[in-house]
């Protein structure tokens, strides 16, 4: 059976038509943020889900992973350890640049942060998966070439 707290979080998340250009239907998890009881629901799955399972480090993708991600970490006694877009990071960096449906865009990691244990990621949504891709190369666990793997969970994605 699955579990109830899935159909109020799927309920909190608006779906916005054509943002940002047309044809995009624009998920928008802002609206579950402003229902406490619905936020604590999406963290607490992760963490029901992840905590005691050997997860050293919980890895948010810029921008939506960084309001999750934290909160997961915390929880489950995981590092956190933040994938920006480029230039934000002082310190240095290896990247990882991947391709979006017009152009491209990269993601950075500060390689004091460098994980060699396991690591979970968490953004809001897999749309491409090209994000998802280019978190998993950057952290060097893998180099698969699908868009989606089962062993990465992500809000939006645990709903099905
Ligand atoms: C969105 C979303 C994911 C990514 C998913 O971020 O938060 O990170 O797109 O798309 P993909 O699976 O096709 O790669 P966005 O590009 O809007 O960046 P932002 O979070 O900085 O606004």
């Amino acid at each position: 059976l699955a579990d109830p707290r899935l159909q109020g979080i799927s309920d909190a998340i608006r779906v916005v038509p054509h943002f940002p250009k047309p044809g995009i239907m624009f998920n928008d998890i802002t609206t579950l943020l402003l229902r406490p009881g619905v936020f604590k629901d999406a963290v607490d799955m992760f963490v029901e889900r992840y905590r005691g399972t050997g997860i050293a480090a919980v890895a948010g993708i810029e921008a939506r992973g960084f309001i999750f991600g934290p909160a997961i970490a915390l929880a489950v006694g995981a590092k956190f350890i933040p994938l920006r877009k480029p230039k934000k990071l002082p310190g240095e960096v290896i990247s990882e640049t991947y391709v979006l449906e017009y152009g491209t865009d990269c993601l950075e990691m500060h390689v004091g942060a460098i994980p060699r244990e396991r690591v979970l990621i968490v953004d809001d949504l897999v749309a491409t998966g090209g994000t998802l891709c280019a978190a998993i190369n950057l952290l060097g666990t893998y180099r698969i070439p699908f868009k989606y793997s089962r062993n990465f969970h992500l809000l939006r994605s645990s709903l099905y």
